[in-house]
């Protein structure tokens, strides 16, 4: 981690000195200002805040918020909402998974890509939808997924 990393973890540690069940919040913070939480960073939230490493992994991992790996450059949103399940989304999934090479919640090895299934992104009269970044695809085929992805 870099020294800048450190320091903004301390300015999140920081804001909350000496408040009682404080934990999730500088996760939270911490989160959103690295990116995500590296062993490396829950590690020194422990030894700052003398709450046990363990507990802070247990806490890390319980909530589906928290990232322990790194985010890529682009979020690739697939809906899997209601409308979007019955028009074929596991097999818009299926396509983009095996596009990338990630499993399901991963990232690329270039860090390029992070895919995660989603509830339903409110465009159900288009699905099956991804996202990626803020840019809405509709009406997607396992084909046109591909070719979206290639342009990036
Ligand atoms: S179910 Fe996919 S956009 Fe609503």
């Amino acid at each position: 981690m870099a020294e800048s990393d450190f320091a903004k973890i301390d300015s999140v540690l920081e804001e909350y000195k000496g408040r009682k069940g404080a934990l999730i919040p500088i996760l939270q913070k911490s989160q959103a200002n690295l990116g995500y939480l590296s062993k490396e960073a829950l590690k020194y939230i422990s030894d700052k805040t003398n709450i046990p490493v363990s507990e802070i992994y247990g806490v890390a991992t319980f909530y589906t918020q928290f990232r322990l790996q790194p985010i890529g450059k682009h979020i690739v949103r697939i809906c899997h909402g209601t409308a979007c399940h019955v028009a074929n989304a596991p097999k818009i999934s299926e396509a983009i998974y095996e596009a990338l090479e990630v499993e399901p919640g991963g990232t690329t090895e270039d860090l390029k890509f992070t895919v995660e299934e989603v509830a339903c992104l409110g465009c159900c009269s288009l699905a099956p939808v991804i996202m990626i970044d803020d840019k809405t695809f509709g009406r997607l085929t396992p084909d046109k997924v591909k070719d979206i992805l290639a342009k990036y």
